[in-house]
């Protein structure tokens, strides 16, 4: 691990700024490679996160790797991390308040990992990243942002109340590795802004 990656993962477990830190057992840095090409960002830790102070560990994380392994990404080449860094009391939504406290410990992820692409899991992420919302309407597209690229898809906890999503986001992510490949050859790709 970098010195600058242990330096924020020191910051955030010691993080005070907003009022999760009262009830959460453990912080939860970003996990993963840091040499990624990719971050995955998700909306908070859930009850498993919190106790063994790892991202998608639990059920939705379980989803995840399984869509990761059908697209050919690998969960281990890859940096998961959440807009907020500590779970919010019975998995409720992250105020914005709270996702605002918490976006320099995200900005500095980003800074540290430099992705070529961002992957944007959830309403929650989507309308923090990029302000957007709708994500049924929204999720399989490619924005660019200040020279970023980012991919939207669906949350993987959606998965759980949404058996069809499955698939969708299995989909998502295999298209995401070959929108990945074709930016690292340098090719064209469609995007909206
Ligand atoms: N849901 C999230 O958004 N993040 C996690 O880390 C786990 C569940
Ligand atoms: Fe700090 Fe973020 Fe945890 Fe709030 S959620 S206490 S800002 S690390």
């Amino acid at each position: 691990m970098s010195e600058e990656i242990v330096a924020l993962r020191k910051r955030v477990v010691s993080c005070t700024k907003c009022i999760l830190h009262k009830s959460r057992k453990n912080a939860v840095p970003g996990y993963g490679n840091i040499g990624s090409e990719i971050i995955f960002i998700g909306e908070a830790p859930g009850r498993n996160e919190d106790l063994q102070g790892e991202p998608f560990v639990g059920m939705a994380g379980q989803i995840l790797s399984e869509a990761l392994a059908y697209s050919g990404l690998k969960r281990n080449d890859v940096y998961i991390t959440n807009v907020v860094k500590c779970r919010p009391p019975n998995n409720r939504q992250p105020l914005r308040e709270e996702r605002e406290a918490c976006r320099e410990h995200l900005l500095r992820e980003l800074e540290i990992i430099r992705p070529k692409i961002i992957c944007v899991l959830g309403n929650t992420a989507f309308d923090s990243l990029l302000g957007g919302n709708l994500i049924t309407k929204n999720r399989g597209k490619v924005f660019k942002r200040d020279g970023q690229f980012y991919f939207v898809t669906v949350h993987p906890a959606a998965v759980i109340y949404n058996p069809d999503l499955r698939q969708v986001l299995k989909d998502d992510l295999k298209f995401l590795g070959q929108t990945l490949d074709k930016i690292k050859k340098g090719l064209q790709i469609e995007f909206s802004e």
